[in-house]
């Protein structure tokens, strides 16, 4: 190993460049040679890359965003795009790609992998669909996020008497919505894992407001009434439930969608400190020669697994969660 690329790809996500920090910091440590990849996966095609030095991730440990940028490529999903990739990285001598991104990231390093690169995914998804990893970077920053937005929208939902709905992302997943929802009190969580029956949702509601309650918080992943189109708008889905809502309940609703200002900010201390771990152990893994894998935290431990593995785990909602989640704001 003696020079290695390292490329963020996929919808971004805080802590991205404390990750690519740590990536750049560890690797130079340890005497390599780091190219970053710029836009993703279609930087790999290109050739878009760029020599990085320690001064070139500095100052960017508390930034949102990826300063590699990100992109989607439907090029590098074909077998002619991939080789194309191969191929600009024996070009630049790369001997070890680490990529930083969600499930389409992971499946395309593995695939890169297959073909003789030794590459290492880093989990990085607001969405935390990642089941090799407990906490996926970017996931800790955006629920924060959306608990400060809900905090918000309580002191105004209080003062009008008004039900809220309040849409978060998650096209496959409700992690999000479950955590935020939990953490923020919210009357009913609905995600896309989950069955619901608005009429219930609706009675819910009623029930506390006939028990006193002033206000009332529902959160909605976006995908909770199955997903959007990729690539398509999004958003929706809290519309047509808002506006059941209100229709079944007479009371008076209004409608947030968060969308993507759950993506940005500066990371939080949970995720600056695992994008550094990670991003350091995925350099580890690159110079120990074990080949290629994914890295992780599984019960606070650092992990380290094939591919294959990780591919085949799915993360589960946690219905304990769930459970709780409608026990406590229902009284
Ligand atoms: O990063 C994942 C995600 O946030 C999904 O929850 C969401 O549906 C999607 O990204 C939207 O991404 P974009 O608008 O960038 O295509």
């Amino acid at each position: 190993m003696r020079r290695i690329a390292v490329v963020t790809s996929g919808g971004d996500a805080p802590g991205m460049n404390a990750c690519i920090r740590a990536v750049v910091r560890k690797a130079l440590y340890h005497g390599l040679e780091v190219v970053g990849v710029r836009r993703g996966f279609h930087g790999l095609v290109a050739g878009d890359f760029a020599e990085m030095k320690s001064r070139t991730v500095g100052d960017i440990l508390q930034r949102g965003g990826t300063i590699l940028k990100s992109a989607r490529s439907e090029e590098f999903r074909s077998e002619e795009g991939r080789a194309k990739a191969l191929l600009q990285l024996r070009t630049y001598e790369i001997d070890g790609v680490i990529g930083i991104g969600g499930d389409g990231t992971h499946a395309g390093l593995s695939l890169l992998s297959k073909m003789g690169m030794t590459t290492v995914g880093i989990p990085a998804t607001i969405d935390n669909d990642i089941g090799s990893t407990d906490s996926a970077i970017g996931f800790d920053t955006a629920c924060n996020t959306v608990i400060d937005a809900i905090n918000k929208i309580r002191d105004t939902a209080t003062s009008h008497e008004r039900t809220y709905v309040v849409e978060v992302m998650g096209r496959n997943s409700g992690h999000i919505a479950l955590a935020a929802g939990l953490a923020g009190g919210a009357e009913s969580i609905l995600i896309p894992e989950v069955e619901f029956d608005i009429q219930q949702v609706c009675e819910r509601i009623t029930a506390g407001a006939r028990q006193g309650k002033s206000h009332s918080i529902v959160v909605v992943a976006e995908g909770a009434e199955g997903a959007p189109n990729k690539g398509g708008l999004p958003g929706g889905c809290a519309y047509r439930i808002g506006q059941q809502i209100a229709e079944l309940t007479g009371f008076e609703t209004r409608i947030i969608v968060l969308g993507h200002i759950q993506r940005g900010g500066a990371p939080s201390v949970r995720d600056r400190i695992l994008a550094t771990t990670l991003g350091a152990k995925a350099v580890d893994v690159l110079l120990s020669g074990s080949g290629s894998g994914v890295v992780g935290v599984l019960g606070n431990e650092i992990r380290v697994m094939s591919f294959a593995e990780a591919l085949s785990m799915k993360r589960m909602i946690n219905m304990d969660y769930y459970e709780l989640a409608n026990t406590l704001s229902n009284l």
